[in-house]
């Protein structure tokens, strides 16, 4: 978590909790006691084998869960998805997050994703993983039961629903399919060996932040028939089926958390560049040291205006962003391979994901790459630039950092399965 994905995560929260701040929720808070469904039997689950683990391993990767959860996209880090370990790695969620010792403040802690029965995901069944990652639902404080509806009160969705706390991006994570979901349960359940480390509970306001997860702000679940008030049908009608798995991979992938207008394709300014006070942050050493020196990160319009956003690059040089992290205007339109890789790389900062996001398939990210030119319409928005670190950041990504690509074999030390 040192150095480039977790102030970018810190950071990404900001931008959260700024809108949540607006909405206004309840000053005073409570810790959310661990309920009536924390303690469940492990056991009598569906079958699972090794490709439904390898499948959730993978799709658990390019998500970046171990961004917040410990040890980023690298399995063979120390700690990796066995929670926060220290402090420093709190989310300060509400006003504190934009101005220290501001009111309200709450701190939200990540948790133990390994199946340990006392401090982890042991505790919980596949179903209660899988009910918070579609519908945000504590698995602590909600029954182990199959939930048909969002709506409070029916189709077993609770009355008084526990959410989970921001910066969780489960408004994200829950427009994977069902197979996604089930898969990154039954990795999280089998694949990974127990590590006991109990995180402290997160605090709340005290509707559990049922006020804050609006669909205005995050968008709705399905999401909106496309095209949607941002987007557009492809002038190629051909291209039509790709732009929408783009859709698709953009949506359950958060990146209008940080390029704006979370996931609601019906937001102005989605993906038009940030917009929340919080998505503008800093990166670097002045996190750990005031003092030091800071990179502003400005994630930038990816509509497809010709001037101001990604009309200027071909799909390949958007490809190239993704997987490799290479500065579309600084980095010349050709297929990277480690002989064709630039000998003075100009990558994107760290606030731009692309260690975890360079995991996805090679069609999914060129989906997005088709969705960000056809299917987006164009925003005249021109964002200035991020802060450049002298070196081009290379000195930055390390594989000790960001993990390696493509990433190690199956089981680490981490993991268990053969
Ligand atoms: C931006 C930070 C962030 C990312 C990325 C993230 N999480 Fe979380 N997650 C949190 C926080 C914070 C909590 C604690 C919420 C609370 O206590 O209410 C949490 C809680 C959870 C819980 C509930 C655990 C429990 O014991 O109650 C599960 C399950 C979970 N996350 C799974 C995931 C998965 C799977 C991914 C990747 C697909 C992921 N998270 C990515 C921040 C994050
Ligand atoms: C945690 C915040 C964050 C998330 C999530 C995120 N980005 Fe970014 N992105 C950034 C920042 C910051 C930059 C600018 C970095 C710089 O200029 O050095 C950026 C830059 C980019 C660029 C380069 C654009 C240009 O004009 O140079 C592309 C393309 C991009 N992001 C696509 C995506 C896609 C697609 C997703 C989702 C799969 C995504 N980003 C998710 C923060 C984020």
């Amino acid at each position: 978590m040192r150095g480039s994905s977790g102030p970018a995560r810190t950071r990404r929260s900001a931008a959260i909790l700024a809108v949540i701040a607006a909405t206004g929720v309840a000053v005073a808070f409570t810790s959310g006691p661990d309920g009536p469904g924390a303690a469940r039997e492990v056991g009598a689950e569906q079958q699972v084998n090794r490709e439904t683990i390898l499948k959730g391993r993978q799709l658990v990767l390019e998500h970046g869960c171990g961004g917040c959860h410990g040890g980023d996209a690298n399995p063979a880090a120390p700690g990796f998805l066995a929670g926060i370990t220290s402090p420093a790695q709190e989310f300060p969620i509400g006003a504190c997050a934009e101005q220290p010792g501001a009111e309200p403040c709450w701190m939200t802690r990540p948790r133990n994703l390994t199946p340990d029965n006392t401090t982890g995901l042991g505790r919980f069944s596949e179903r209660q993983i899988f009910n918070a990652l579609r519908f945000g639902l504590r698995p602590g404080e909600t029954a182990d039961v199959e939930i048909t509806s969002s709506t409070p009160g029916e189709g077993n969705f609770p009355l008084s629903p526990k959410y989970l706390a921001p910066p969780m991006p489960w408004n994200s994570w829950r427009h994977m399919p069902d197979a996604d979901l089930w898969a990154i349960a039954a990795y999280l359940k089998h694949g990974l060996k127990p590590v006991s480390n109990q995180v402290e509970d997160s605090e709340g306001p005290p509707d559990f932040w049922a006020s804050a997860y609006t669909e205005e702000t995050f968008g709705s679940y399905p999401a909106p028939p496309f095209p949607a008030a941002a987007e557009q049908e492809p002038v190629d009608r051909s291209l039509r089926d790709r732009v929408l798995a783009g859709r698709q991979q953009v949506l359950e992938h958060a990146c209008g958390d940080c390029h704006g207008g979370f996931q609601n394709p019906n937001a102005e300014g989605f993906l038009a560049g940030a917009s929340a006070p919080g998505q503008i942050f800093p990166v670097g050493p002045c996190l750990e040291d005031p003092s030091a020196p800071c990179f502003m990160m400005r994630p930038r319009n990816l509509t497809p205006h010709p001037e101001a956003g990604t009309g200027r690059y071909t799909e390949r040089q958007i490809f190239n962003a993704i997987r490799h992290g290479l500065r579309p205007s600084g980095t010349p339109d050709r297929d990277i391979t480690p002989e064709t890789f630039p000998a003075d790389p100009d990558f994107l900062g760290p606030g731009m994901i692309w260690f975890e996001v360079r995991h996805m398939s090679d069609a999914d990210i060129r989906a997005i790459a088709t969705y960000l030119k056809h299917g987006l319409k164009p925003v005249n928005r021109v964002m200035e630039e991020s802060d450049r670190h002298p070196d081009g950041w290379g000195t930055f990504y390390t594989d000790e950092e960001v993990g390696t690509f493509p990433a190690p074999p199956f089981p680490t030390v981490n993991e268990v399965g053969g």
